[in-house]
């Protein structure tokens, strides 16, 4: 029997402080009347201090768990898509499978940018599809607001903090998943780039002082190649689930730049009363954007169950993508009483103690074995 992947759960996070175009006049020299004309983003959401990208995850996590009605023991994979992740490594996701104590879950950061979560949707649904595993949790998450130059008005003005998740999971019922289309191209790496603190240039007080651990953007080339490439990548993942663009009653677009999401419906002659646009609010939260716009359009009543959906990024690599969806919603079979975000708290004392008996195991086995192994 065949298998699909079903999105049955979304949940977003995103920091309280705010953070408004006259607070950014106040900063750097720029102006509302600029930023609304050339972006279309009025604010954005700015982690506070105790917030990361693992925190906002988590919480987005357990909100899509809430609605999918399962709990994190139930969970095989945490793929976590992040251009800020807490460090180069251990994972993020490593960080949200112990903060949410989801303890049979493999889990691995995927690094694609503000396509990653196209990507990491489309990795978690083949591993379904498959049968290796029958349940994951797809987050994208971001605190780029630690990556960016706040002297710099080129960038400083486009980025925001949040976090949005999805549950997918396995049935023979067809829909959810339907297709995606992941490119790259290597050659236009330099054009979106945080420069140092990587293996090539580690950073150093000289790389600090150059201002090279910041997001570095050609912004023109960067809007150029965005135009291109999601009408391209849409029509293809279309075409691959069997549909036409007259079917498809949602585009659910990356949200880095209103002027880009509107260029690509015109050329794709699809009218903005179809395409879901939320960046007026968060900014470019990057590979978060997606499921922020989603979960919003789901809030609203805009996106139902049995809608087609087209979601459509692109970003630094430079990467591009797209997946069909068919969205189903809550499977029918799932009617669990478990509300892993109602009892958040309880949830996170359960995931701590868990956290802590197994350092507190391996303090125990470090004296008994001593420097023995
Ligand atoms: O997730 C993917 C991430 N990246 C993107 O999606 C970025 C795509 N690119 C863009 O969104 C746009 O290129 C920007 C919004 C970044 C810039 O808009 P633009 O219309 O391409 O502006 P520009 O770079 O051509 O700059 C026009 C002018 C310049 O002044 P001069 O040289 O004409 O005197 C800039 O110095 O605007 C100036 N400028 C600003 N002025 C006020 C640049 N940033 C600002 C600013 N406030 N914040």
């Amino acid at each position: 029997m065949k298998r699909y992947a079903h999105i049955t759960g979304w949940g977003i996070s995103v920091p309280e402080r705010v953070l408004t175009n006259d607070d950014l006049a106040r900063m750097v020299d720029t102006t509302d009347e600029w930023i609304i004309s050339r972006t279309g983003i009025r604010q954005r959401h700015i982690a506070g201090d105790g917030q990361s990208t693992a925190s906002l995850g988590a919480e987005a996590a357990l909100r899509a768990l809430e609605v999918a009605k399962i709990s994190p023991g139930d969970v095989d994979l945490i793929i976590v898509s992040t251009s800020s992740p807490e460090h180069l490594f251990p994972s993020t996701a490593s960080l949200v499978q112990d903060r949410i104590g989801a303890g049979k879950a493999g889990a691995f950061d995927l690094s694609a940018a503000c396509t990653g979560f196209i990507i990491a949707l489309s990795m978690a649904a083949q591993a379904i599809q498959t049968g290796s595993i029958n349940t994951a949790l797809v987050l994208g998450a971001e605190t780029l607001s630690r990556l960016v130059n706040w002297e710099d008005r080129t960038t400083c003005i486009l980025f925001g903090d949040g976090a949005g998740a999805f549950v997918l999971q396995g049935s023979e019922q067809p829909g959810g998943i339907l297709s995606s289309v992941m490119r790259s191209d290597g050659s236009g790496a330099d054009l979106l780039i945080v420069p140092a603190g990587g293996s090539k240039l580690p950073t150093t007080p000289q790389t600090v002082q150059d201002g090279l651990h910041y997001i570095h953007m050609n912004g023109q080339e960067v809007f150029r190649f965005a135009t291109r490439v999601m009408k391209q990548a849409t029509e293809e993942a279309i075409e691959l689930a069997g549909m036409t663009l007259d079917e498809v009653d949602w585009v659910i677009p990356h949200q880095a730049n209103q002027r880009i999401i509107e260029t690509a419906a015109k050329r794709l002659k699809v009218p903005m009363e179809r395409v879901v646009v939320n960046l007026d609010r968060y900014g470019n939260t990057s590979t978060a954007s997606i499921p922020l716009a989603t979960v919003e359009a789901i809030r609203d009543g805009r996106v139902q169950s049995g809608d087609r959906i087209v979601f459509v990024g692109f970003g630094a690599g430079l990467t591009w993508g797209a997946a069909a969806v068919l969205w189903t919603g809550l499977l029918a079979e799932e009617k669990r009483l478990i509300w892993p975000y109602r009892f958040y708290n309880l949830y996170q004392v359960y995931a701590r103690v868990r956290s802590w008996v197994l350092r507190f195991v391996r303090f125990i086995e470090g004296v008994i074995w001593g420097k023995r192994v």
